[in-house]
């Protein structure tokens, strides 16, 4: 059942090219963008006036990439928000404001509280699910699944990667009714994610370091985690993979941040995981987190670096080096993330945990 694999998520891990193969599948068709069970019609999305992205811990950081591809793509503005703060705060809502809602289960209970609120100020819904027929999306006026298959594992992996794969769809279904892509600008991004599940098996191939650090790292007290742009929601979702699974105290920064208060954590020592952008893709960002680098480094801090292949301007200053293929940069999360799902689990796996089953947590959680 598991594969050959001692646990569930591993097996899991590995199969991210599939489940976002499958996500895409049927959504490009007579060269447009099509979404499933759409109930809303191509003029309710041209209405739109504003988005939110509501959702919980790593639907929630899947929701934070979306807001990057969406604002670039349609020029609409996207507020993600924990679904558990949402209605507590009187969110400005009505009939043009489109509330995408991300859910593996369908079943979390602070994300169906987020959407019931906001059907009753007139928003639209969509839902974007793994699990069919759940709440969420029966709730819904669309859903868009993400096909993952189940995911036994406690902690999210290939559930977010499909997740990426279908916020992407929203975004280019919006900007293909809106008009603000061309059809032919359309189609290249969509062939673009569709080349990923490709770029996501390279990447499973060389992970042999990541499975050496299990060890190295176990002992460690804490991890830091540092991205820029969209290498920042990776590294929260790393951080939270840690958490969850190694018990291990885990925090991740947007990389900017370091100068106004957390590089007074770095010590001699101290793991720090940095998500690099690619050198060529976002050259601005890359020198500015090459800085990063040199600062915690000459700090002490132990560097583990998520690097795009042939990046040799980071070797000096990477203890620990991985390479994911070169891939245009609002896909890079698709990569990235997966060495930072394969460190928690073997740190977890180092200090004798079950990485399916981690304790206080239940797959879904239907309570609020
Ligand atoms: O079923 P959902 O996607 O709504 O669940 C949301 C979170 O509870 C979930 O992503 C949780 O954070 C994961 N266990 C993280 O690995």
């Amino acid at each position: 059942e598991k594969g050959g694999h001692e646990y569930f998520m591993l097996k899991e891990i590995e199969e991210q090219p599939a489940a976002v193969a499958n996500t895409l599948r049927g959504h490009f068709v007579d060269h447009r963008i099509v979404l499933d069970e759409q109930r809303l019609s191509d003029q309710d999305l041209r209405d739109v006036d504003k988005v939110f992205v509501v959702a919980c811990g790593t639907a929630y950081h899947s929701g934070l990439l979306a807001k990057y591809a969406i604002e670039h793509w349609t020029r609409l503005p996207v507020e993600v928000e924990l679904a558990s703060e949402f209605r507590y705060r009187d969110p400005v809502l009505d009939r043009c404001t489109l509330v995408v809602a991300i859910s593996q289960s369908g079943e979390t209970a602070d994300t169906l509280e987020a959407i019931r609120h906001a059907k009753d100020q007139k928003a639209r819904v969509l839902a974007i699910c793994n699990t069919n027929g759940a709440q969420i999306p029966r709730e819904s006026d669309a859903v868009i699944y993400t096909h993952a298959g189940p995911e036994i594992g406690v902690a999210a992996t290939k559930t977010f990667t499909a997740q990426i794969a279908a916020n992407y769809l929203v975004g280019l279904a919006l900007a293909q009714a809106r008009g603000t892509k061309y059809p032919d600008e359309v189609a290249r991004e969509f062939r673009e994610l569709a080349a990923m599940p490709e770029a996501v098996a390279r990447t499973l191939e060389s992970l042999e370091t990541a499975r050496s650090l299990g060890g190295e790292l176990a002992g460690s007290k804490a991890v830091l985690f540092l991205g820029r742009h969209v290498g920042y929601p990776v590294a929260l979702e790393g951080a939270l993979k840690l958490k969850e699974l190694a018990y291990m105290h885990a925090e991740a920064f947007a990389a900017g941040e370091l100068k106004h208060g957390p590089i007074a954590l770095i010590e001699e020592g101290l793991p720090v995981i940095v998500v690099m952008p690619s050198p060529k893709g976002r050259a601005v960002l890359h020198a500015k987190l090459l800085s990063n680098i040199q600062e915690i480094r000459a700090r002490g801090a132990r560097t583990v670096v998520i690097a795009e292949e042939g990046d040799e301007t980071v070797w000096p200053f990477a203890q620990h080096l991985f390479e994911v293929p070169a891939v245009p940069t609002l896909l890079q999360p698709l990569v990235s993330t997966i060495p930072l799902q394969v460190i928690a689990a073997e740190i977890a796996r180092a200090r004798g945990y079950d990485v399916d089953r981690p304790r206080n947590l239940a797959k879904s959680v239907t309570v609020e």
